[in-house]
């Protein structure tokens, strides 16, 4: 955010002269609510007070076994860690691409893949590969907060795509038709399948009419598929059952992923991105200049990640995250709440709050109150859903079905007693 008026950034601590700028306007993005809450769920805490957090989007257990095994090794062998490539290592960018044989069977090679700090990182390489300032880029709303901000930031013109319940929450061809009637061309389309905050997944045949129509109109279609493998499909063995890869529709996508979630590795701050050609030596430019590399220690660990071990632990993290959302639906009834999204994948159950809003103004005081009163974390929708959301809160599931289950009963003492 842009620092106030009232800093101390002058010489030697007093205030910044007047001619100093606060900040650029580019730098007035909102923070995520996410941060505010968890702060105030640790003073809570602090101060002594029992609080359950479902408020963050991050699985507990941390890194597969094979992981952590490769870090000690080159920490105990004192491994040199210098900087690797700009777009990573040969050896993770091959076993990046060895993934997309073993999930989806398809044929990556490793110069297509672009190793990056998270697929924030790889958010921001995208967008300033495929984009000018002024271009039209659409998303879904609701949707993950960061992609509208980083493209505002960069001068992009966000157009939001009002996804509702009937369309399950994600952009179809006949809302982008209307969205270019509306207000030009797009330069862009950003699909998140499974999406935060609403778990649903776009189909096969929904990324291939999406990715047909971005290819006709010349629009690029950037694919964030860092939930894929979060999913609870009635057959696992059926195809797309992970989640569909944009490469399956179309080479012209950029498809970014990321090690944080499926193997639990949110701190090692590791992407990628699979770059189309034509787009692969401004990715190469860009990172070097942006970030040097991405972090050697976390690209010497993260090929542990690709193991037959890793994929079987992190499956296993998966199985429980689907016994959670199974309880948790089970009690849909008990919480009495209005339009629930799918949660097809990921760890997240978005809700109206219908009826139990009750008398609070918005959902944020909802929380507010559901913190304060009986120490549950939840997060409001506005950060997701500008228009809408101040009546939805995003339920994280991936603290576990024990964290939940008490949730469950706080909640409904709480709307009992409030709502
Ligand atoms: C939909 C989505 N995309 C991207 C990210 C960024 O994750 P990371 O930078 O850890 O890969 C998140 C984080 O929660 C997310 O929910």
């Amino acid at each position: 955010m842009a620092s106030s008026p009232t800093t101390t950034d002058g010489p030697a601590g007093r205030p910044a002269p007047a001619r100093l700028r606060a900040g650029a306007r580019r730098a007035a993005v909102p923070p995520f609510q996410v941060m505010r809450i968890l702060d105030r769920v640790e003073r809570l805490r602090a101060a002594g007070r029992d609080v359950i957090s479902l408020c963050a989007g991050e699985p507990s257990g941390g890194a597969p076994d094979d992981v952590h095994r490769l870090a000690a090794e080159a920490h105990g062998a004192r491994a040199e860690l210098g900087y690797t490539g700009a777009l990573g290592g040969r050896e993770l960018r091959a076993a990046i691409a060895g993934h997309y044989r073993r999930w989806y069977e398809l044929d990556v090679a490793p110069e297509q893949v672009a190793v990056t700090t998270g697929s924030s990182g790889a958010f921001v390489l995208a967008f300033l590969a495929a984009f000018d300032a002024g271009d039209r880029v659409a998303l879904a709303r609701p949707g993950y907060p960061a992609y509208r901000n980083i493209l505002a930031s960069l001068g992009c013109e966000v157009v939001e795509i009002d996804c509702g319940p009937g369309d399950r929450f994600q952009p179809t061809v006949a809302r982008l038709r209307q969205a270019v009637a509306d207000g030009g061309p797009l330069a862009g389309l950003v699909v998140a399948s499974p999406a935060n905050p609403t778990g649903t997944m776009v189909s096969r045949a929904e990324l291939d009419a999406l990715a047909g129509w971005c290819a006709a109109e010349g629009v690029r279609l950037v694919s964030d598929e860092i939930y894929h493998g979060i999913t609870y499909p009635d057959d696992p063995a059926a195809p797309g059952a992970r989640g569909v890869c944009a490469w399956e529709a179309d080479r012209g996508a950029i498809v970014v992923s990321s090690f944080s979630k499926y193997w639990g590795m949110t701190g090692w701050r590791l992407g990628w991105a699979l770059m189309p050609d034509a787009l692969a030596p401004a990715f190469d430019a860009l990172a070097g200049n942006v970030a040097l590399c991405p972090p050697a220690p976390a690209q010497v660990a993260a090929l542990g990640a690709f193991t037959d071990a890793a994929y079987a632990q992190s499956d296993q993290r998966v199985a429980g995250f689907a016994r959670t959302r199974a309880l948790l639906l089970g009690q849909l009834d008990r919480l009495g709440w209005g339009t629930v999204a799918p949660a097809d994948g990921a760890f997240y159950l978005y809700a109206d709050l219908g009826e139990r809003l009750g008398p609070f103004a918005d959902a944020t005081a909802w929380c507010e109150a559901l913190l304060e009163e009986a120490g549950v974390a939840l997060v409001p929708g506005g950060d997701f859903d500008g228009a809408h959301g101040d009546r939805c809160v995003r339920l994280s599931f991936a603290a576990g079905a024990d964290a939940v289950a008490a949730a469950v009963e706080r909640i409904v003492a709480f709307q009992q007693a409030r709502c």
